[in-house]
């Protein structure tokens, strides 16, 4: 028996354990650690419809329990991956979402129009992203700007879109619902906290773009928080992320209503760090004699 088997979307995951766009590349650099296909499911680099080099200077700069980031969505460009990497990977026995970004309301639709042309599952659509200086996160920040995006990406789509959240959103909950009425069928949150970091030696700001991305377990209480208000205020499946490290992480993120989790950054300190979260959730649920998915939205006061 399955334990851990989840729907998402009509897709069935053999657990509810999918890695984060960005830290997992495109699945088979990670093959030479494990198979992919033990995975639920993985989203691909943030795809943009033109190649991107990704911003100068330091990209990863570690701190204490966290880590920013300032990649800029460094990818080979949409028609790259139809063309070259979905036939490598597309027969991986796991879900595998495209996770798409764009710089502009044009960029986003011609990308998704592309995306047309392949049975992708899922696609991912990033209006989240902190990281690049036109576009990404500016149209995840208030409802209106979600909502317009949105229910244009559903309307060239012929494939269900999952948005993904901002954490830096004033008003977060407002921005899901605006989502949801448009169209989405189904979020996934959080993106990374914008952060920064200063050199105290050199006085420098270390990144060239100022500002960067914040992501693991620092970033867990808030994106459990989030993902509680969301998961309350919303009709449609979520998939939970931020900080997410552990067995009993995942556990908490999908008691608090996450249909499953992503992981990403515990994936770079240990890449071995999602087949334990699989094992520990398995071990729970067989001590518990409980099927996983049962557990959904479970938490209580
Ligand atoms: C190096 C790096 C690159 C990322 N690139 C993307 C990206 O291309 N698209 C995207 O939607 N999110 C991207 N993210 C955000 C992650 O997918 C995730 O939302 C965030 O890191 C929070 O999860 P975590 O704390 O488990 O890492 C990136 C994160 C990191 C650390």
């Amino acid at each position: 028996m399955n334990r851990l088997a989840v729907d998402f979307l009509g897709n069935h995951l053999k657990n509810p354990v999918v890695m984060a766009s960005g830290t997992y590349g495109f699945g088979t650099e990670y093959a030479r650690f494990y198979d992919p296909a033990e995975l639920g499911g993985f989203s691909t680099k943030g795809l943009t419809l033109e190649p991107r080099p990704g911003n100068s200077g330091i990209r990863l700069w570690e701190t204490p329990s966290g880590l920013l980031n300032s990649i800029g969505l460094e990818n080979p460009g949409i028609d790259d991956f139809v063309g070259r990497i979905w036939p490598e990977i597309k027969d991986l026995d796991t879900l595998i979402l495209a996770n798409v970004g764009g710089k502009d309301e044009e960029s986003y639709l011609e990308a998704v129009r592309r995306l047309n042309d392949i049975d992708i599952p899922i696609i991912e659509l990033n209006i989240s992203c902190p990281n690049v200086k036109a576009g990404g996160m500016a149209y995840g920040m208030e409802p209106d700007k979600a909502g317009e995006i949105t229910e244009k990406v559903k309307n060239v789509s012929r494939h269900p879109v999952m948005v993904k959240l901002s954490p830096n959103a004033g008003d977060l909950v407002g921005v899901a619902k605006a989502c949801e009425q448009a169209g989405a069928d189904a979020l996934s949150l959080i993106n990374t906290l914008q952060g920064m970091a200063i050199d105290w030696r050199t006085k420098k700001i270390v990144f060239d773009n100022t500002y960067a991305g914040f992501s693991g377990p620092a970033v867990k209480p808030v994106a459990l928080r989030m993902v509680h208000q969301v998961c309350g205020a919303v009709d449609i499946p979520v998939m939970g992320l931020g900080g997410i490290t552990t067995w009993q992480d995942a556990l908490e993120f999908m008691l608090a209503g996450a249909s499953c989790i992503q992981i990403g950054t515990a994936g770079f300190a240990d890449p071995y760090a999602p087949l334990a979260v699989i094992d520990g959730l398995e071990r729970y649920c067989e001590d518990e004699d409980v099927m996983l998915a049962d557990l959904i939205g479970k938490a209580v006061k």
